[in-house]
C-alpha cells in the first residue's frame, strides 16, 4: 500500500524531519533484545551519544522507551528523596512540565517561574534557592515554547553552591549545541530522539552522574521504569530494560554513526547557528515582527517569533492551512502560551523549528514561502 499520507516538511519543533536515509534504515532487520544482536546497535549508539555530549567517562547513559518526558519523570522519582525540596524553575510551558512531573509524583515541590520569553535570571534563582533549600532544581536548557535557551552553566553553578543537584532537560537543542554536563556537572541531562538528533520519536535519553547515582539509592518509590537503579545493569550491557523500538535503534545506529562521523558534530552545531542566523536575519527583515526571546539567549533550534497586532491567533491558524497545502507544516505557536497572551490583551506568537538535519537550502525555500503568506 503507498502512503495514504501527505509528506509534509515540518518546520514545527518536533517530531522533525527525517532524512530519507535514516527513513531507509527503518527498514533494517527486527533483532532480539537480549541476543547480541542488540548490542552491535546500542554500543556504538551509546559512544556516539557520549561524544556528542562530550559527557565524562563516569556518566552512565540509560535509553528510556518512551519519550523526553520518560527520562525526565524517572529524574524525580528517582532522586528526590521523601522529607527533601525539589525546586522547579521554569521559564515556560516545559518547565511547567517538570513541575507537574514532581507534584503528580507527590514531591516537596515548589516553582520558581519566570514570565514566558524570559530566561532564567540567577539572581532571582540565588534568593529562591536561599529560601527553599532544595536538594534537587530542575532547568530547563531550550525552552521550546518561548524560544529561550537559559545560560546553564551559570545556573547549575549556583545551584551546586548552594548544595543542590540540578538536573536539565535539553530535550530540544540535544544534538544541535553543546550540552555543558562536563561543566555544569548535572545531575541528569535529559534528552529525546525526535529533535535535534534528526530521528523519530521513541526513545527518551539520560546522562546519569555517579552522584545522582548514590543518591537514588537512598530514595524510595522510585517505581520500576521509572527507576534509574532498575534501569542501569541493563544499561551497562547497551541493553533497555524493556523491549525496544527496533526499528528506531537501526535508524538511530545509522544518524549517530552519520552526526559523529560524517557531519562532524561540531559541524553539526555551527549548521545550526547559521540556521539560527538565517532565521534571526529574516524575521529582521519583516516590518513589525518581533523576537520573543530576549537578545543573547534566542535558541539555535526553535525561533519564536512576536507577531503584528493584526495578525491574530486565528490568522496564524490559516496560514498553517495554507502553507500544508504548500507541502509544509507550519507551527502557529505554542497554543496555551498564545491563549495566555491573547487573555493578557498581547500579541501571539509563531515559532520555526530549525533543527535536526534540515539545511540551508530547505530553510530558505520555506522561509521564501513563509514571507509571502506573512506580507499576505
Ligand atoms: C523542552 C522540552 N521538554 C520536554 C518535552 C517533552 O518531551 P517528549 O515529548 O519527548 O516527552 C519537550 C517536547 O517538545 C520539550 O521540547
Amino acid at each position: 500500500m503507498q502512503s495514504p499520507f501527505p509528506d509534509l516538511q515540518l518546520f514545527i519543533t518536533g517530531p522533525i524531519y527525517v532524512r530519507p536515509e535514516v527513513r531507509q534504515a527503518g527498514l533494517w532487520p527486527e533483532f532480539g533484545h537480549r541476543d547480541a544482536e542488540n548490542r552491535k546497535r546500542f554500543e556504538p549508539i551509546i559512544k556516539n551519544l557520549k561524544t556528542v555530549a562530550g559527557a565524562p567517562d563516569d556518566y552512565e547513559v540509560i535509553i528510556f522507551n518512551g519519550s523526553g518526558t520518560t527520562a525526565m519523570e524517572a529524574s524525580i522519582r528517582s532522586l528526590v528523596a521523601d522529607g527533601e525540596k525539589v525546586l522547579n524553575v521554569s521559564v515556560g510551558a516545559f518547565g511547567d512540565l517538570y513541575h507537574k512531573l514532581a507534584v503528580v509524583n507527590n514531591k516537596d515541590a515548589v516553582q520558581l517561574k519566570f514570565d514566558p520569553g524570559e530566561c532564567i535570571d540567577p539572581a532571582r534563582l540565588q534568593v529562591a534557592l536561599d529560601k527553599e533549600k532544595p536538594a534537587v532544581v530542575t532547568l530547563t536548557h531550550n525552552e521550546t515554547s518561548t524560544g529561550v535557551t537559559n545560560d546553564i552553566q551559570e545556573a547549575c553553578r549556583i545551584i551546586k553552591a548552594a548544595g543542590a543537584l540540578p538536573l536539565v532537560d535539553g530535550i530540544s537543542i540535544f544534538g544541535g549545541a553543546p550540552s555543558h554536563i562536563q561543566e555544569t556537572g548535572c545531575g541528569m541531562y535529559i534528552t529525546s530522539t525526535q529533535k535535534s538528533l534528526g530521528l523519530p520519536a521513541g526513545f527518551g535519553i539520560a546522562f546519569v552522574s555517579p552522584e545522582a547515582v548514590s543518591r537514588a539509592e537512598k530514595v524510595t518509590n522510585r517505581g520500576f521504569i521509572s527507576d534509574i537503579l532498575s534501569q542501569l545493569p541493563r544499561a551497562k550491557k547497551f541493553q533497555t530494560l524493556t523491549t525496544p523500538n527496533c526499528t528506531l535503534a537501526n535508524q538511530m545506529y545509522m544518524q549517530m554513526d552519520y552526526i559523529v562521523n560524517q557531519e562532524g558534530v561540531q559541524n553539526r552545531f555551527a549548521r545550526h547557528v547559521q540556521m539560527r542566523d538565517r532565521v534571526h536575519e529574516f524575521i529582521a527583515g519583516l516590518q513589525g515582527y518581533e523576537f520573543f526571546a530576549p537578545e543573547g539567549y534566542r535558541s539555535p533550534t526553535v525561533t519564536c517569533v512576536r507577531v503584528p497586532e493584526e495578525l491574530t491567533p486565528a490568522g496564524l491558524k490559516e496560514i498553517k492551512e495554507t502553507l500544508r497545502e504548500k507541502g509544509y507544516l507550519f507551527d502557529p505557536g505554542y497554543g496555551k502560551l498564545n491563549d495566555a497572551l491573547a487573555q493578557a490583551g498581547k500579541r501571539a506568537v509563531f515559532r520555526i523549528g530549525h533543527l535536526g538535519d534540515m539545511n540551508m537550502d530547505m530553510l530558505n525555500k520555506y522561509l521564501q514561502t513563509l514571507k509571502d503568506m506573512l506580507k499576505a
